[in-house]
């Protein structure tokens, strides 16, 4: 088994046993000699946009509050301590997103996105825990992390964001750039920026099972097919007639029963809730395209990838892409997971692509879902 200095020298099946989901990691030098990808201008310039994710938090005498982006200024250095907060920053940055795909041991429907924060010194969000597991990569400066595998996770009501009523520290760390400390869900911490300081989040989601059972019920919806009307050549005089007719509810319930789930509905629901881009991504196609022959020219000399917005997925004859799927023979298959995995093409790869393949790229070319190499 690989062992990756990513997690200090285990493997990824040693760190998934042992650590993932269960308990913390620190992991000094996981990325050595690691710098920025983004300036702190960079960054601030992203949450100045509207279809970035960022939010302020700042300290005013001790009290949290927290304002949500697009941030158009950020705070001078004396009103005290303040932090900004970049979501989906491998959305927008290839480095980014080469980072966050280093975390690829876990499958793509688990791996959410790069989040950088920027704090001021004794900056911070306060005592907290998160529902999903991460991994905080120190960038710049240093941090201090407080951690505690308390069960008591009471937080404090009227506040903007979510602190802790009772954090008792039970270990703490200072994080230099290139060290690493990875947090299952629920663990609690608070981290405070010692001089500027930029933390990097790689996070991972887990959607709810109720969010999942919602949703799957409508998509459901569309998909169900249930032939014929509802019939009583039998009726009889009804005595109350506000009254359900007992046979009319078991004639019903026969019927909606014979709605059924199979393992096929569930995986082509999962693919196309699960490569669902978030609200706030757009696509933008090639402001002047070029034309289908010379797009497949092109892409079988120097290859295609995904855009970095693009999410693609795949399950036995199912190929999912940005919430989008298609039942595909053999032969596509085995280019569209190619695709899917390493998230590019070579030339090679299509020169025998069939025409559904080439259709299917170019659509997605012009859509922005896919680009040239
Ligand atoms: C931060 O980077 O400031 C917050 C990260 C976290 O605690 O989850
Ligand atoms: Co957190």
């Amino acid at each position: 088994m690989k062992k990756l200095p990513l997690l200090g020298n285990i493997s990824a099946a040693e760190f998934l046993r042992d650590y993932w989901h269960k308990k913390p990691l620190l992991i000094r030098q996981a990325i050595p000699g690691f710098t920025p990808l983004l300036t702190l201008e960079q960054l601030s310039a992203m949450a100045r946009q509207n279809h970035v994710e960022s939010r302020l938090v700042t300290q005013v005498d001790g009290e949290f509050d927290m304002q949500l982006g697009p941030l158009e200024q950020l705070p001078g250095r004396d009103n005290g301590p303040w932090t900004m907060l970049v979501q989906g920053v491998n959305l927008e940055d290839a480095r980014a997103d080469a980072l966050l795909r280093q975390f690829r041991f876990v499958s793509d429907t688990r791996l959410d996105d790069l989040m950088i924060s920027f704090a001021t010194d004794g900056g911070g969000v306060g005592p907290h825990f998160d529902s999903y597991d991460v991994f905080l990569l120190q960038a710049h400066g240093q941090r201090r992390w407080r951690i505690s595998a308390q069960k008591d996770l009471a937080i404090i009501e009227g506040l903007p964001l979510k602190i802790l009523s009772n954090f008792v520290a039970e270990d703490e760390f200072v994080l230099e750039p290139g060290d690493m400390l990875y947090l299952p869900p629920q663990y609690a911490h608070d981290g405070v920026a010692i001089g500027d300081c930029m933390t990097y989040s790689i996070g991972f989601r887990s959607p709810t099972y109720q969010e999942l059972g919602e949703a799957f019920l409508q998509f459901m919806a569309d998909s169900i097919d249930l032939p014929g009307r509802y019939a009583d050549a039998d009726l009889t005089p009804a005595k109350n007639p506000a009254e359900i007719p007992k046979a009319m509810l078991a004639s019903l319930t026969a019927e909606l029963n014979k709605v059924r789930f199979t393992e096929e509905d569930i995986t082509i629901f999962m693919g196309e809730h699960l490569s669902e881009p978030k609200h706030n991504v757009f696509f933008t196609g090639p402001a002047k395209p070029l034309t289908m022959g010379r797009f497949l020219m092109m892409a079988s000399k120097r290859g295609v990838k995904l855009s970095l917005k693009s999410l693609m997925l795949y399950r036995g004859e199912h190929v999912f892409i940005n919430g989008e799927s298609f039942a595909v023979g053999k032969q596509d298959k085995a280019v569209l997971d190619v695709l899917a995995n390493q998230r590019a093409l070579d030339g090679a790869a299509l020169v025998d692509a069939s025409d559904d393949v080439n259709d299917a790229l170019y659509t997605w070319y012009q859509d922005g879902w896919l680009e040239l190499i």
